[in-house]
């Protein structure tokens, strides 16, 4: 279901949405797989310092096992279903060892990349903050420097029908919004 936007915008952008209900049968190729990191790789970023940094699971594998385990139980729920789990995690620190707080700024972009990307192709991408962050740095034994931040659901969208409950009826919720004057706080034309 499309966005109800206030003026019309690039379809990839009104048609995307998170879905849980993804297609456990359907599998994601190499290809597509790679376009859609590529995507994040051209993302920009402050000095182009590039922080984010991705481990790639596809389902059966043992990083995608990995990965799931690291989700909060509501998130295995659908999550388990996806064709690609990807961990993304960002350097926060400069080489000198100061704090680089745009890091998760960078990222964000990177990800964003990748999400339009993975719809662009009928995919679907499903961003998770619901995860345990410390559990994903010990399993693929991060450097402290480098600071697990979002996990990505990435395939097929299937029939809302497999979920159930609450997430049933998420699935089938329409899209909301903020108004664009609740959030342009000065200069909104009229
Ligand atoms: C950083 C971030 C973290 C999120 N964490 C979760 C999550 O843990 N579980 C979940 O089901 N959805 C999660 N979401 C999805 C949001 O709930 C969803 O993007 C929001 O409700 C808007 O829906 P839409 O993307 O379909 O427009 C997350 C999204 C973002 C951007």
């Amino acid at each position: 279901m499309s966005a109800t936007t206030s003026t019309p915008i690039h379809p990839v952008l009104s048609n995307r949405r998170s879905p849980r209900s993804f297609d456990a049968t359907a599998t994601i190729s190499n290809e597509a797989l790679v376009a859609i990191l590529e995507a994040a790789r051209w993302a920009p970023s402050a000095n182009n310092f590039q922080p984010w940094r991705f481990h790639v699971g596809v389902r059966g594998d043992e990083v995608f096992d990995s990965i799931l385990s690291t989700l909060v139980p509501f998130n295995q729920s659908w999550a388990n279903r996806a064709s690609a789990l990807v961990l993304v995690s960002i350097v926060n620190q400069n080489e000198d060892g100061t704090p680089r707080p745009i890091s998760g700024f960078d990222a964000g972009l990177a990800v964003s990349q990748l999400t339009f990307e993975a719809h662009s192709r009928d995919q679907v991408a499903h961003q998770m903050a619901g995860f345990d962050a410390e559990k994903a740095a010990q399993t693929f034994e991060l450097p402290t420097q480098i600071a697990p931040i979002v996990v990505i659901a990435i395939g097929t969208q299937g029939p809302a029908e497999q979920l159930e409950g609450v997430l049933l009826e998420r699935e089938n919720a329409p899209r909301q919004r903020k108004e664009l004057s609740e959030i342009v706080l000065a200069g909104l034309p009229n």
